[in-house]
């Protein structure tokens, strides 16, 4: 039976007018085609870009956002929670099932109770996806402490033993997402050859322990190491910003590709920029009037339909945390932002800074931070 002659309804799960064998036939077929894009992209020679998990920020609608300035190779979904009494959330399903990006897409689990790991990954091979992650990095101390995300870190045998199992029951490609450690980074050594064994398809590596949360300086040298040890790809994560950090960072580790996140949130055009500097072009600048089409971009992209005014203003003050970073350097556009209570005041703001046709930096500015600018809640 041929694909290409019927519909796919991708809210529905059904195929036009096909007998439920033929629909379950189908669908496994369809599902199999990300996998295979996804080997595709990570056997050619070009650098994968691949746009990092973020929680509440890479859903649905930031996807489409994102492909929308040409975005990255690769999409992560936010971490799905496992545990025994877990079932898949469903806003995070319909990223998967409504896949706006037409790019392959990785379901990313977090969890260490390995038959609900199990029984996850099966339902979710149930899906069109390319393959299934699993979070070895998120440092929040509620993960942490009950032995998920960072917190397995500790425990490399029970992560040999997790790989184990959910390698044989994932028939899809396989992903890890590790950070160096948890306190220390000599665990690496001893991670590494975990890694190895048991066939990845791909291994990212933000590289900072847990207890270096997301402002300390990457560790590019054990990113390095990671591609020197492990057979399978390795994508590089952590305070790439632009395209000329990516290029060191590319060159640094070996590396087969680069995972963004923060900064694609500043910086939607980065994985354009990155490619044209990879092609001996001239990378895209964006002036202020550009990134003041961004933000409004971004506050009616994120929007959920009947959201009051006041909520959304307060939402999208979590992307531009991120966004003011390139904007000015004393910290008067992140204060005034903040203290914003109408659409109306919010964009006030953003044109005072934005109406202009100056380029933008394309590197973030060093501004004076507290410990929970930027990274505010779960994630400092
Ligand atoms: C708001 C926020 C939410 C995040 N949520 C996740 C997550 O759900 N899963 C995950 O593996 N990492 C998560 N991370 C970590 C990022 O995927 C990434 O590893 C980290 O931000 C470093 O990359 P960057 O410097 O490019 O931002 C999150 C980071 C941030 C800032």
């Amino acid at each position: 039976m041929d694909q290409n002659h019927l519909c796919y309804h991708y809210t529905t799960g059904q195929w036009n007018g096909e007998s439920n064998a033929a629909h379950r036939h189908l669908q496994e077929n369809f599902a199999m085609e990300q996998p295979a894009q996804l080997k595709q992209l990570l056997n050619a020679s070009a650098s994968v870009l691949a746009l990092a998990p973020m929680q509440d920020v890479t859903d649905l609608s930031f996807w489409r956002l994102m492909a929308k300035y040409d975005g990255p190779d690769i999409y992560f979904t936010e971490y799905f929670r496992v545990h025994p009494d877990s079932r898949l959330e469903k806003p995070i399903l319909r990223s998967l099932t409504e896949n706006p990006t037409n790019r392959p897409t990785i379901a990313q689990m977090i969890g260490n109770h390995i038959p609900s790991l199990v029984r996850t990954a099966r339902e979710l091979q149930q899906h069109p996806l390319a393959a299934i992650d699993l979070n070895l990095g998120c440092p929040a101390p509620v993960v942490y402490k009950k032995h998920a995300g960072g917190g397995l870190l500790r425990e490399p045998r029970k992560i040999d033993t997790i790989l184990g199992a959910l390698r044989e029951a994932i028939k899809i490609p396989f992903t890890v997402k590790t950070r160096v450690g948890f306190d220390d980074p000599k665990v690496f050594d001893e991670l590494l050859p975990i890694f190895a064994r048991h066939s990845l398809d791909l291994l990212t590596v933000h590289g900072r322990t847990v207890m270096e949360g997301y402002r300390s300086a990457v560790h590019y040298d054990l990113i390095q190491r990671a591609t020197e040890t492990v057979p399978c790809p390795v994508l590089a994560n952590g305070n790439v910003y632009s395209a000329a950090k990516a290029e060191s960072v590319l060159a640094d580790t070996g590396a087969s590709g680069l995972m963004i996140g923060r900064g694609a949130i500043r910086n939607p055009w980065i994985f354009r920029q990155i490619r044209q500097q990879q092609n001996a072009e001239v990378p895209f600048v964006p002036t202020g009037q550009d990134v003041l089409a961004y933000v409004h971009d971004l506050f009616e992209t994120t929007r959920p339909p009947g959201l009051r005014e006041k909520l959304q203003v307060q939402k999208i003050k979590k992307y531009m945390n991120y966004i003011g970073l390139g904007i000015e350097p004393s910290g008067d556009f992140l204060r005034r932002i903040r203290s914003a209570q109408t659409e109306h005041e919010f964009f006030t703001i953003c044109e005072d800074h934005l109406q202009h046709n100056q380029p933008m930096p394309l590197e973030p500015m060093d501004l004076d931070l507290k410990p929970v600018d930027v990274l505010a809640g779960e994630h400092r």
